[in-house]
């Protein structure tokens, strides 16, 4: 299969996204800029063809996917009932990194939640995201269009490199401003709870519903086995191909612990690292700026592959806000391996 790629401009875009949308709807794959991450959109009302996304990504057949809509009103479909805590988040969040999980309805298939009876619903901000959805008439299942295990693509030429072959059309809609996926909040307990951290941070919910828990998956390495609230956390995740080894130090042990090394090997560093780096290094954002941390974390976790080392020593994100969600990332992507320095 030949894999176009269209470019958004102002004077396109309503023509792109006609042409995605007609691709939706006669059952294929597109995939689709968003706020956070780029996604690969199939109708969810189409079992096969939501069955075609987990062939083409090589994605476990028990992690479910979110099911995007471009106005709230579309989530009553969706959905059992939409309690007063999702309608308070969804009037401060939606169109936004904000994915809720609530009680499905019958309409939505068995194949976009895996089975369980709950579905995750999310409101992107990005105008041509919801201009397609829109265009398509149905809700868009989504999960990120990088091949299952890699990091999350953040640029169409990502998606490409992942997607080539395997999908008709990318819609190219520059860079991703967040950078890392959605927030996943859970309403189906008494108490609402962060599943995966996001784009809206956990004190940005609390505002809104006074309080919210943290799942314990979102900071721990959770076993195969075990039962989790969200399937995608057992998985390895966000992963280059090269070894990642996350160090923990301020900013003179981590300099110094690097340019104590020996062999190959690169550092993942923030930008006010590099000039005193002897290594090869690939820079994500600035120290002080968690959001633009977020915004580079998954493309230079690509670039890091091409440094051609063996392990990539990354420096400890701050964890406060969106840091926490660069953290989920980073620890995922490195199998929890943390060195203290
Ligand atoms: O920002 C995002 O959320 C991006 C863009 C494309 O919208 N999408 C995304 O999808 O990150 P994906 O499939 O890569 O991650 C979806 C996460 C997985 O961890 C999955 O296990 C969880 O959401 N999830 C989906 N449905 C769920 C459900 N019913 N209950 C619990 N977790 C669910
Ligand atoms: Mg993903």
């Amino acid at each position: 299969m030949k894999t176009e790629i269209i470019r958004i401009d102002s004077e396109n875009q309503k023509g792109a996204a006609e042409k995605a949308a007609k691709l939706l709807r006669e059952g294929a794959l597109v995939a689709i800029p968003t706020e956070t991450v780029y996604g690969l959109g199939a109708n969810a009302l189409d079992e096969n063809a939501v069955k075609s996304i987990f062939q083409a990504k090589g994605r476990p057949q028990d992690n479910p996917l979110i099911v995007h809509i471009s106005e709230i009103e579309e989530i009553y479909n969706l959905v059992k009932n939409f309690p007063e805590s999702a309608r308070k988040l969804a009037a401060k969040f939606w169109p936004g990194p904000m994915t809720l999980i609530l009680k499905k309805s019958s309409k939505v298939p068995d194949t976009v939640t895996a089975g369980l009876d709950t579905v995750a619903v999310r409101l992107p901000r990005n105008e041509t995201a919801r201009a397609i959805i829109k265009q398509a008439g149905v809700p868009v299942a989504a999960p990120s269009a990088n091949l299952s295990g890699s990091p999350s693509p953040t640029d169409a030429q990502s998606v490409y490199d992942d997607m080539n072959g395997r999908i008709p059309l990318i819609i190219d809609g520059g860079r991703c401003e967040v950078g890392v996926e959605s927030t996943v909040i859970s309403l189906i307990g008494e108490k609402a709870k962060i599943l995966r951290p996001g784009g809206v941070t956990a004190q940005q919910i609390r505002d809104v519903l006074g309080d919210v828990e943290i799942d314990k998956a979102v900071l721990n390495e959770v076993s195969k086995d075990e039962k989790v609230s969200s399937p995608g956390m057992k998985y390895k995740h966000y992963a280059p191909k090269t070894k990642v080894v996350i160090v923990k130090g301020d900013d003179s042990s981590y300099r110094r612990f690097l340019n104590e090394q020996t062999g190959k090997f690169g550092a993942l560093c923030f930008e006010e690292d590099a000039k005193y780096l002897k290594c090869k290094f690939v820079t994500y954002g600035k120290s002080t700026n968690p959001d633009s941390q977020s915004a580079a974390l998954f493309s230079a976790l690509r670039q890091a592959d091409n440094l051609g080392v063996d392990v990539i020593f990354a420096r400890y994100p701050n964890e406060e806000g969106i840091g926490l969600a660069v953290l989920n990332r980073l620890l995922r992507s490195a199998a929890f391996d943390v060195k203290e320095v």
